[in-house]
């Protein structure tokens, strides 16, 4: 059994940069430009922070994207087009007044995740600086939560598989089939069962015995997240057994498509699937705390 090298970051220490040196290294954002939808734009500071080092005078590029500012909430707009919260912080206490959900309260994250907030009341990525500041093509000023089902199946020569999903974004990467937390969703493990089956197929509910329970909640390395807004997630984990009824672990074809998804597969686990950057954001890490836990 394989055991894990490199544990996702815990968002209780995290390792943002301390040193204003130009030779600094930092590294709690690797993904950059991997997985975003709309395209950053260039960033000097983004591009020394790729490059490991710590930009000094530091000069992020403000970026957000015109999808989110179109669907920022404000008085009287529709629902389907507020999902974003709006551009001004201190608006969001009307937005939760009017009636509008958010998905967790203003200046608390799903994990726990202390975070500060600055002088416009905006919030301050806790793992460092990113290069862009607003909200890049996330909706929610800080924290912004989604959920991910972990499906490992055994096969009958007793290797492992692990459901997974092309990501339809620009990353094109295989990733666990989750997604974001929607205020509609009673519990975040109730998000990873409405993922799993939108982009799947699969009914999670008829499966319950085989859960493993929690694997992970957490910051993201995600290439999304700025200097403001960031991904958070939590992730769960089932293992069928070989010999699981197949009536009760029906899946999409292989190449259905959606507005997420590119693909779908039973994906071996093998040791290059759990090498840094096979799949998308944390995933791989997450991958290997699941992993860690069967073998435990
Ligand atoms: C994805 C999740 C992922 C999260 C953080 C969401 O868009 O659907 O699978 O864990 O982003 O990267």
């Amino acid at each position: 059994m394989v055991l894990p090298r490199k544990l996702p970051q815990s968002p209780s220490s995290p390792s943002a940069p301390t040193s204003q040196m130009m030779s600094s290294k930092t590294s709690s954002h690797t993904n950059y430009g991997m997985g975003s939808r709309v395209p950053y734009p260039l960033s000097a500071a983004r591009d020394a922070l790729k490059a490991g080092l710590v930009p000094e005078p530091y000069r992020p590029v403000s970026f957000t994207a015109p999808v989110v500012l179109a669907n920022a909430w404000a008085m009287g707009k529709p629902p389907a087009q507020s999902w974003a919260d709006p551009e001004d912080p201190n608006e969001i206490p009307d937005q939760i007044t009017s009636g509008r959900k958010r998905v967790m309260p203003y200046g608390n994250s799903l994990t726990n995740c202390p975070f500060e907030r600055d002088s416009s009341n905006l919030p301050i990525n806790p793992m460092g600086k990113t290069g862009i500041t607003g909200r890049g093509e996330l909706g929610l000023w800080g924290p912004n939560p989604a959920a991910d089902p972990i499906i490992f199946r055994s096969n009958k020569d007793k290797t492992l598989s692990v459901l997974l999903v092309q990501r339809a974004d620009g990353s094109k990467q295989w990733a666990f089939p989750g997604g974001m937390v929607d205020p509609t969703d009673s519990t975040i493990s109730a998000t990873a069962a409405r993922e799993c089956r939108e982009e799947t197929g699969l009914t999670l509910e008829n499966l319950a015995k085989y859960s493993l329970g929690e694997i992970y909640r957490g910051y993201v390395d995600d290439a999304r997240n700025t200097d403001n807004a960031w991904m958070e997630t939590n992730a769960f984990a089932w293992l069928l057994p070989f010999d699981v009824p197949s009536n009760k672990i029906k899946i999409f074809d292989a190449s259905t498509q959606s507005d997420e998804t590119l693909s779908i597969m039973w994906v071996p686990v093998t040791d290059d699937l759990l090498q840094d950057g096979k799949l998308f954001a944390s995933h791989g890490a997450i991958l290997r705390a699941a992993i860690q836990k069967l073998s435990g």
